[in-house]
């Protein structure tokens, strides 16, 4: 089968849409926040450094060499038991996952977009009450923004790699940078940016664990969109002589830099107006608010802006979230884009409906297990099993069953002197590394 091939620039604005999402601007804050700034900070930018860069390149290799849907790139490049290996394209599987409560999540921001013209909390404890009343019993508003983002994004992939996914992105992306700069200029101008600079760059160890540490490595694949097979599926489509160490440099600049000026802009308006560094997920939808407020007319008009932006890094991670598994369908059983990219969101959408339900009252009681709910227990298992597993399956795929010559032909004119230590990484820091996560993420350490 014929696949459509990115342009240079859509590829890298495609892969940085991927990974600049909901992770960069409303997840990296709030655990920064909660870890004491700095010092996890450090952490984060180290972990990126040697362990995400190093899978982000090994990502994009298996996509580039196998040139198909996760799965058949799998079983192609297995130089024997292709019919186990082909299990590791499964991973594509995890992103379908993570859409069940990613697409509630932007219902929730398009509702703050809408509501925003109009009204913005006096009072962090209005502000609170507002989210809580949308979250625990207003179904029916949480449904409607659920399905406006399950409509958009199966649209979107329906127009296909070209058409739809490259074509968005090449609007959203700088639309998000602009948007995102322009307000970051704004908060230089600020008393406060310095106190959120220090809070950002000023290490306090103190604060950090071992729980930070793997939390950091955790939030480090997320937020770059490693081990869900999206990289690999939009790199099956990359042109033939491309440059695979660059392109994972501007994805990884990219989403790190965009990280870094949201939470320095978000400190700082917080710090101004609000209440400090907020912790916890609230952070944009109840202390942000209430800053906004603060700020007069041009608060309403930031909030607009900001939660637009939001929007626009939420919805461009979507469709990379879900074309893994579109790809797998219409490469492996013949199905028609339309067909795949439906059944996808219906998906999606559908289980989607009980994480709404698993936050409203009287509902939630019947959708609750142990100390989660079905929304948290889905985040949950995407992040402390699925997501560290895809990378440690790539991780060995590329370090130990590929043939080293295959690797090194391709890699070696493009690290060179780097190769060496990129390898050794694949093979033993990185397995290692996510080894330890993903039993510290399930408890057992
Ligand atoms: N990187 C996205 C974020 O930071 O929100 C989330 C994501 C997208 C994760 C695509 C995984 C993925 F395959």
């Amino acid at each position: 089968m014929k696949i459509a091939r990115f342009s240079r620039v859509g590829f890298i604005l495609a892969a940085a849409g991927s990974a600049v999402g909901l992770g960069n601007i409303w997840k990296f804050p709030y655990i920064a926040g909660e870890y004491g700034g700095g010092a996890f900070v450090l952490v984060y930018l180290l972990t990126v450094l040697l362990i995400g860069f190093s899978i982000m390149i090994a990502e994009m290799l298996i996509g580039y060499m196998g040139r198909r849907d996760t799965v058949s790139s799998f079983e192609e490049l297995a130089p024997t038991k292709k019919h186990l290996w082909k299990f590791g394209g499964f991973q594509a599987l995890a992103g379908l996952c993570i859409m069940i409560f990613y697409s509630v999540v932007i219902g929730w921001i398009f509702n703050y977009i809408v509501t925003s013209f109009t009204y913005l909390p006096a009072t962090m404890q209005e502000a609170e009450n507002v989210f809580g009343s949308m979250l625990h019993s207003d179904f029916t508003t949480q449904f409607t923004y659920h399905t406006i983002a399950f409509l958009w994004i199966t649209y979107v992939l329906n127009r296909g790699l070209k058409g739809g996914i490259e074509k968005m992105n090449f609007f959203l992306m700088p639309a998000l940078m602009i948007i995102l700069g322009g307000m970051f200029l704004y908060a230089t101008t600020l008393g406060a940016f310095s106190e959120a600079l220090h809070f950002m760059f000023y290490p306090n160890f103190s604060k950090i664990n071992g729980e930070a540490f793997v939390t950091a490595v955790g939030h480090a694949f997320f937020t770059l969109s490693l081990g869900m097979g999206a990289i690999m599926t939009y790199s099956a489509s990359l042109e033939k002589d491309a440059n695979l160490v660059k392109n994972a440099f501007w994805v990884v600049f990219l989403d790190t830099a965009i990280a870094i000026v949201a939470g320095l802009m978000l400190f700082t308006f917080l710090y101004q107006y609000g209440s400090g560094p907020a912790k916890g997920p609230g952070l944009v939808f109840i202390s942000l608010p209430a800053a906004f407020y603060e700020m007069g007319i041009i608060g309403n008009i930031f909030a607009i802006l900001f939660f637009i932006a939001l929007a626009f890094a939420g919805l461009t991670s979507s469709v990379s979230l879900v074309e893994p598994m579109v790809q797998y369908f219409i490469d492996r059983f013949s199905w028609s884009r339309l067909k795949a990219s439906v059944l996808m969101g219906l998906f999606f959408w559908f289980f989607g409906i009980f994480a709404i339900l698993s936050n409203i009252d009287g509902a939630k009681e019947y959708l609750t297990w142990g100390s989660k709910n079905f929304f948290d227990w889905v985040d949950y298992i995407t992040a402390a099993i699925m997501l560290p597993l895809g990378g440690l399956i790539m991780a060995v795929f590329v370090g130990f069953i590929i043939p080293k010559n295959r690797v090194e032909s391709i890699m070696r004119p493009q690290l060179r002197w780097a190769f060496d230590a990129w390898y050794f990484s694949l093979r033993y820091i990185t397995p290692v590394a996510m080894f330890v996560v993903m039993l510290s993420l399930m408890g057992v350490l």
